[in-house]
């Protein structure tokens, strides 16, 4: 059975006839002074305002046929039920399954419950200093060596959660190495001691060269010091992956290996045993509340209409915007400082599931699908990109993220790594900041929608400001290991809802693959010339090649003996 295509069905026929007579947001919120009580909803530890999008209740009406024409609802229920959603690679994706509470893991799904209580135990292991390096000393620094979502997820994690590490975890410290040029490595490599250095090789499919070849890089680093090989390999990797055969390739020993399995997306594996880094640099039960976090988020998604539901309102959002507005480029605006990495997760997340041009049958589409998608922590953007959103040329929607309580709750403040909480000035100091951050996050939504209205009019061509350019506010009650997997899950699910409407597989990533089988052709021609290359190089890439032997030759010249 093919998929229809998106603008094949009258609701999408319906919402394009909308789009003409809509009126701008400056109209809208006057005409309905209600607007905002009735544009927000809830979802587990957040609630979506989406009152500054540029729709009206027959909008809202239309998105909601969209949702049901397309039968969206059996979608979700393949999801969950393990059908085979990645068809062009013949799999179930089933991220979700891994957030199930432990007792049903237990009962349904063992094998997932077994993997989560091996990393449990090799983590109490390091916390505990019980798992020593090779001669004897316990182990101070762990290093994640893993790219895409075998990297961003963790990283994001434990950038965001950082306050809420648990004491045993403190002592450890946890760094992150993904570039292929080894210039992460090179600077961490230059300060740790291998001695207590244990390395993480995180990578679904273990082939990946840029993982693999910083964990040969860490290997070599490591014989310069331990004479024995095998002791070596026990002492300071462990391997996380899909494929046992080819971690046991690489000389990752049994003990060593924790598996996740092929329906779980790279981008959506840090709920598996790649989020051990986590788990060593928080703590067991955090990672658990991450997960119980996400596991919430899927009930939500799950069970909610679509108009109630917050990751299918934000996908719903996302395509009124896409297919009808025009708009081509999608802002993520967190502010909180402690969310810096979360716009690269989600450039990840939503531009490698749903850059697609053809269907899940191959059927090229003739419609937009993700937007360019980019983002900064709000307030440091304000002072970087935000002039374009406000007096550019170009279209920009917005997702802003905030979490209401900062710096005020007992509990994150007992846990907290720097004992911040104990000085009551500095922390005072710290409210009084994070309220000038609200008041920036608050005034920035509402000058992109209403433009000079939000103050008052002018002619000054330089100081004018358009409005008119949408964006949604997730705030979140406060910003912790629940709430943080509740978001990461939120995002998920509107990627796929997304996916759904626009008929193209999120699971997939075939466009990367060329660009990789290309560099394996080019790296050994690398040092050639033109007449021995063997392969027609396209000019540009051959005088580039040329220049780089060129250039690398002197340097090699003028280094002394
Ligand atoms: O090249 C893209 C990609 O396959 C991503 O989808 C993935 O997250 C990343 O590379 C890393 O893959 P792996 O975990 O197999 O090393």
């Amino acid at each position: 059975m093919t998929t229809p295509l998106l603008t094949g069905h009258p609701a999408f026929k319906f919402l394009a006839g909308l789009a003409p007579g809509m009126p701008t947001l400056t109209d809208l919120f006057q005409q309905n002074p209600k607007r905002a009580e009735q544009m927000h909803i809830a979802a587990p530890a957040m609630t979506l305002d989406f009152s500054k999008q540029r729709v009206d209740a027959y909008v809202l009406s239309g998105l909601d046929q969209l949702f049901e024409q397309l039968k969206l609802s059996r979608a979700i229920d393949a999801l969950f039920s393990g059908k085979e959603v990645n068809r062009s690679e013949g799999r179930a994706a089933l991220h979700t399954r891994l957030r199930l509470p432990v007792e049903q893991l237990d009962r349904d799904f063992p094998e997932v419950s077994h993997q989560l209580r091996r990393m449990e135990n090799l983590v109490g292991k390091v916390h505990d200093g019980v798992w020593r390096g090779f001669s004897g000393k316990r182990i101070t620094d762990v290093v994640n060596l893993g790219v895409g979502g075998s990297d961003l997820g963790p990283l994001m994690v434990t950038q965001a959660l950082k306050e809420y590490a648990l004491p045993e975890a403190r002592a450890l410290r946890v760094h992150f190495a993904s570039t292929i040029d080894g210039s992460q490595l090179f600077d961490l490599l230059d300060h740790l001691n291998p001695e207590t250095t244990l390395f993480l090789v995180a990578s679904k499919s273990f082939t990946t060269i840029d993982t693999l070849s910083n964990a040969d890089t860490a290997r070599a680093w490591l014989e310069r010091v331990c004479p024995d090989p095998s002791l070596m390999l026990r002492c300071h990797f462990i391997g996380i992956s899909a494929s046992v055969d080819k971690m046991d390739q690489w000389g990752i020993p049994e003990d060593n290996q924790l598996l996740f399995w092929p329906w779980v997306g790279g981008r959506f594996s840090l709920w598996s045993t790649v989020g051990c880094a986590i788990a060593l640099d928080l703590g067991m039960p955090v990672f658990r509340e991450l997960l119980a976090g996400a596991h919430e988020m899927d009930e939500h998604f799950r069970t909610a209409p679509p108009l109630e539901n917050v990751p299918v309102m934000m996908a719903l959002l996302g395509i009124w915007n896409v297919n009808v507005q025009d708009i081509r480029a999608h802002a993520i605006l967190p502010y909180d400082g402690r969310l810096k990495y979360f716009p690269p997760y989600l450039e990840q997340l939503e531009m490698e599931s749903n850059g697609k041009s053809v269907t899940q049958d191959g059927v090229p589409i003739d419609y937009a699908t993700c937007p360019v998608l980019w983002g900064e922590v709000g307030a440091n953007a304000q002072h970087a990109f935000y002039q374009l959103l406000h007096q550019g040329t170009q279209p920009v929607a917005s997702d802003f993220i905030l979490a209401a309580n900062r710096y005020d709750t007992a509990g994150a403040d007992d846990v907290s790594r720097s004992g911040m909480a104990k000085n009551r000035k500095h922390r005072e100091a710290l409210v009084a900041q994070h309220e000038l951050n609200i008041a920036n996050c608050l005034a920035q939504s509402r000058v992109l929608a209403l433009g000079n209205d939000a103050v008052d009019p002018t002619d000054n061509p330089f100081r004018f400001y358009p409005g008119n350019q949408p964006s949604s506010t997730l705030l979140l009650e406060r910003l912790d290991a629940f709430s943080l997997g509740a978001l990461i899950a939120c995002y998920e699910h509107k990627v796929f809802t997304q996916a759904g409407i626009w008929g193209v597989n999120p699971f997939d990533q075939w466009g990367v693959e060329l660009g990789k089988q290309v560099a394996l052709q080019l790296q050994p021609l690398l040092n050639q010339t033109a007449s021995d290359d063997g392969v027609a190089l396209d000019s540009s890439t051959r005088l580039l090649a040329d220049k780089i032997a060129g250039f690398r030759q002197e340097g090699y010249q003028d280094k002394p003996d």
